[in-house]
Formats: C-alpha cells, sequence, structure tokens
C-alpha cells in the first residue's frame, strides 16, 4: 500500500490496549512477523462480521492474531497450530497470560502433518487462516477445504508478498520460487469451482475465499 495511504490509516485506528502493545514489542524484540496494523484491522473487522465458531489458525506465531481475532469474537473458538518450538512456547505463555477464558488451543507441530490427520474434524471449522510458510499455500488451502464448512472463509495473508507477486519485470532471485508459489496459489483460489475470492492489497495483500457450493464460474484447472 502507499506509504501516505498507510501512514494516514496507521494513525485512525484506536489506540491499543497495554496487552496489544505487549505482543508488538517481544514481535520487535525477538523478530518474529507477526500480522501488520492495518491487515490484522481488516481481518478482525472479517471476523467480527462473521462470527465464526470455530477458527483454526496456520501459524500462531507468539499468538498475537489469535489473540486478536479473539478479541474482535470473544465467543469464537480458535485452534491455532505452530512448528517452531521457541516461537510455540512463547505462544503458549501468551495464551495462559491473555487467554483468560481459554479459548484457544496451540498445537505444536507441522501443520501440513496436523491437518492431515484431522479428519475427524472434517467439516468442523467456518474460518481458515493461513499465515505460515509462504512456499506452502497450496498444501495448505487443499487441507484447509476439507475441514471448512460450506458457507466458510479462507483468509490467506501475504498473497501479494511486498508487491513482488504483481511485479513481472522485476527479477526476485532470492523470491523467485515463494513469489511463483503465490503466483500459483491466488490463480488457484480465484479460478477454483467451490470458492469466491477477492483479494485485496491490504499490508502484505489478504486473500478470501468464501466456500460455496453454488459457484458457476468454472474455470478451475
Ligand atoms: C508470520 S508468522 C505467524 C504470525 C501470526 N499469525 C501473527 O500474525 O501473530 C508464521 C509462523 O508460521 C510458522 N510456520 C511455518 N510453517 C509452518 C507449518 N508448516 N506448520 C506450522 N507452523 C508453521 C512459523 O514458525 C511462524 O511462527
Amino acid at each position: 500500500m502507499d506509504e501516505q495511504i498507510t501512514n494516514y490509516l496507521l494513525a485512525l485506528l484506536p489506540e491499543k490496549d497495554n496487552w496489544i502493545v505487549d505482543l508488538e514489542e517481544q514481535a520487535q524484540k525477538d523478530r518474529v512477523p507477526i500480522m501488520d496494523s492495518i491487515g490484522m484491522d481488516f481481518i478482525m473487522q472479517l471476523i467480527r462480521m462473521n462470527k465464526p465458531s470455530e477458527i483454526l489458525e496456520i501459524g500462531t506465531g507468539i499468538g498475537y492474531s489469535a489473540l486478536r481475532m479473539l478479541e474482535a469474537s470473544p465467543e469464537s473458538t480458535i485452534t491455532t497450530i505452530e512448528k517452531d518450538e521457541k516461537r510455540y512456547n512463547q505462544a503458549k505463555a501468551n495464551l495462559k497470560k491473555y487467554d483468560n477464558r481459554k479459548k484457544v488451543t496451540l498445537v505444536q507441530g507441522d501443520a501440513l502433518s496436523i491437518m492431515t490427520n484431522m479428519a475427524e474434524h472434517e467439516g468442523k471449522f467456518d474460518c481458515i487462516f493461513i499465515d505460515a510458510a509462504k512456499g506452502q499455500y497450496e498444501k495448505y488451502f487443499d487441507l484447509a477445504d476439507s475441514l471448512l464448512i460450506n458457507n466458510g472463509f479462507i483468509i490467506a495473508d501475504n498473497v501479494l508478498f511486498r508487491g513482488y507477486v504483481a511485479d513481472y519485470d522485476f527479477e526476485h532471485r532470492r523470491y523467485k520460487s515463494i513469489v511463483n508459489r503465490l503466483r500459483e496459489y491466488n490463480k488457484r483460489v480465484t479460478n477454483h469451482s467451490s470458492y469466491h475470492t477477492s483479494i485485496v492489497p491490504v499490508g502484505d495483500g489478504v486473500a478470501i475465499s468464501f466456500k460455496s457450493s453454488e459457484r458457476s464460474h468454472t474455470n478451475e484447472k
């Protein structure tokens, strides 16, 4: 997003409570990437409006986005998966401190294998938030699809990845594979026969894919 617009929108955000500032400072200190404030605000608004009863998050980090989604929809229940042991432990401590009603279940491990073994949860979740390894988004999506109810939605962060995904002129040697995979993800979800997808250039790019059995447009590969 344009810097001027970003600064304008940042200035309009409500003042943050101390617990939010605490988590943002932890993330900055430990160099853990968390959702940017404007992207987070947008996702919170989606969650607030839809009030999903069961949310699955792929990529907990230190628990920031899980707790912010809960702030937006306190009655939701959240399951969140984190692979990295150090982050998992930090998230566990943060949830102990800030999730007073124990609405968030933290799972340690690789989301790809954990979701593969979640067959008993088929159709359980009404919102799935993908915010983990950018090169794996299609795999997460395929697994998420079976766990998502009809009329549920999948949110994926970073789908424009610093704008590189939309820039075909620039050679991103270091990020070539990630950029190509994110392009594939965006193409796939926008053409999927069971999903309506909008990609919004907020934060690092957010894709919202709404699952609908009535989707008629079928360019699916
Ligand atoms: C961008 S951070 C998540 C930030 C968090 N959603 C937030 O905004 O507060 C991505 C996290 O995904 C985790 N991760 C990457 N691949 C994963 C996988 N296959 N399964 C579970 N977690 C994974 C990383 O360890 C990292 O902590």
